[in-house]
């Protein structure tokens, strides 16, 4: 991504909010606390661009963010567990299941799966939406840094027998830690090669 400028665009609570459709765009799903915003700020190598927090249930909105004037970055609010009021939390379910049954332009959704757990019942229920829905989806797997080689073989075969029962799983797993930055810039070449 020449120059690397990528800035904030907006946050939306409501389907009707979100901006024109009219650029590729990325979204990053998974349970809360997995580290999407992390990951956000890793790929653009702007730390306190998507706010990334230990509680989870930080991101609450559909957050747009703009790489290189040509893509969309965009950050969900996370599902399962969260720190937030019912009310809430059921309201940005509901447009989060929204947002990815229903935007023409989601190029892909990348589903973060957190490297020490593996694919979970949560995850299931979200990646058979994008099944439903038809939605190339591409799980990246967050915070290798936790944990050793030989344990992330593991859950990656796990995760592997999981995905082959999913139509619309891209068959390539991107191992990723925000933290450390490894894998960082292989899943940045390959939004960079969509089209
Ligand atoms: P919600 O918005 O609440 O759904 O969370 P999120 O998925 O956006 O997670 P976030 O990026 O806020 O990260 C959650 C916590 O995990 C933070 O304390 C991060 O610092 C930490 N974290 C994220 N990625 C990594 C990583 O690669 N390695 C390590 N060690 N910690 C990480
Ligand atoms: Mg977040």
């Amino acid at each position: 991504f020449a120059g690397n400028n990528s800035d904030f665009l907006k946050g939306v609570v409501a389907m009707s909010g979100l901006p024109p459709a009219d650029r590729m765009e990325v979204c990053f799903a998974g349970r809360s606390n997995v580290g999407k915003s992390s990951l956000i700020n890793a790929l653009t190598g702007r730390k306190g661009l998507a706010r990334a927090s230990n509680t989870p249930g930080r991101t609450q909105e559909i957050n747009y963010f703009s790489l290189a004037e040509s893509h969309y970055l965009v950050d969900l609010p996370g599902y399962g567990f969260a720190n937030a009021p019912l009310p809430v939390v059921e309201k940005w379910q509901r447009l989060l299941k929204q947002y990815l049954s229903g935007r023409a332009s989601l190029r892909r959704a990348f589903v973060l799966i957190d490297m020490r757990h593996g694919i979970k019942k949560v995850d299931e229920e979200i990646l058979s939406l994008l099944d439903n829905s038809a939605v190339t989806f591409q799980v990246v797997m967050t915070k290798a840094d936790k944990i050793k080689a030989q344990e992330q073989d593991k859950v990656l075969s796990q995760v592997r027998d999981k995905l082959a029962k999913h139509p619309a799983a891209y068959p390539e797993i991107v191992v990723t830690s925000s933290e450390k930055g490894g894998g960082i810039a292989t899943l940045r070449a390959i939004i960079a090669k969509l089209e």
